[in-house]
């Protein structure tokens, strides 16, 4: 059964009768006259739902960080005081120096890689903003605990990520104002992709229709490839 009522089938007992015929029609009219509502000029003046959003509730939307850091709030941690934080928090998914426990991702090393058969993309071999290191620690991690650390902490486990990835020194602090200081290795390593066979937006218009000459040939199925794991 759909979650929504359906207005075009009233209930039962309303039907009987021209009373109740007149009381369905009465609410179409007024499904409609929402409608004209939602559409008119009426807009201006709100609907009387909800109220405005307080300072508060805005502000606990509002953590992004910027790469150039605008958004970071107060705080410092340095990478030795992250360290604990991180053995404790983090190390049993992603591993005492980051390599990553099982399937969990791998947070520190690959530098060099990103060119090789298997690049391993880290936050120090990959990642090119640091705030956006800062942002998603603070905004999902731990998995399953997010947003419990303090700022405090999430600067501390941040420091220890730079220096586990030979970004920084054991006694660096970051903070909101050591933050431009830190150059993530793979600043540079990202570019427009120019090549002419992957058009942009701001070089031509993308196709959208036969795009492959010649006729389209099915050179394998998933099923025969047999990628579904089997049910347990
Ligand atoms: C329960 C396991 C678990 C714990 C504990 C945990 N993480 Fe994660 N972490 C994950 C998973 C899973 C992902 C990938 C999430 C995704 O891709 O949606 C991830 C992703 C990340 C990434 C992004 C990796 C990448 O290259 O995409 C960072 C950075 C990270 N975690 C840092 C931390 C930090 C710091 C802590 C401790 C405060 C922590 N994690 C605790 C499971 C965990």
């Amino acid at each position: 059964m759909s979650r929504f009522p359906d207005i075009r089938t009233p209930p039962r007992a309303k039907t009987r009768g021209l009373g109740g015929r007149r009381a369905f029609s009465r609410l179409v009219l007024s499904a409609s006259g929402i409608l004209a509502l939602l559409a008119g000029p009426a807009h201006a003046e709100g609907y009387g739902l909800g109220r405005a959003a307080l300072p508060e509730e805005v502000a606990a939307w509002d953590i992004d960080i910027r790469p150039d850091g605008a958004g970071l709030p107060p705080g410092s941690g340095t990478a030795v005081e992250g360290e604990e934080l991180y053995t404790d928090n983090c190390a049993y998914c992603h591993g005492d120096f980051g390599e990553g426990i099982d399937r969990w991702p791998v947070l520190a090393g690959g530098q060099g890689t990103l060119t090789g058969e298997r690049p391993v993309k880290t936050v120090g071999s990959y990642w090119p903003y640091l705030s956006t290191v800062w942002d998603y620690v603070h905004r999902a991690m731990p998995f399953g605990a997010a947003q419990t650390l303090e700022d405090d902490e999430v600067y501390a486990i941040t420091a220890y990520l730079l220096y586990m990835n030979d970004v920084v020194e054991d006694d660096f602090e970051l903070s909101r104002e050591s933050f431009p200081q830190v150059a993530m290795p793979n600043a540079g390593g990202f570019f427009e992709d120019t090549r002419p066979d992957t058009p942009t937006l701001t070089q031509a218009e993308p196709c959208m229709r036969d795009c492959k000459p010649g006729p389209v040939e099915i050179v394998m199925r998933a099923r025969v490839l047999d990628v579904t794991p089997e049910e347990e």
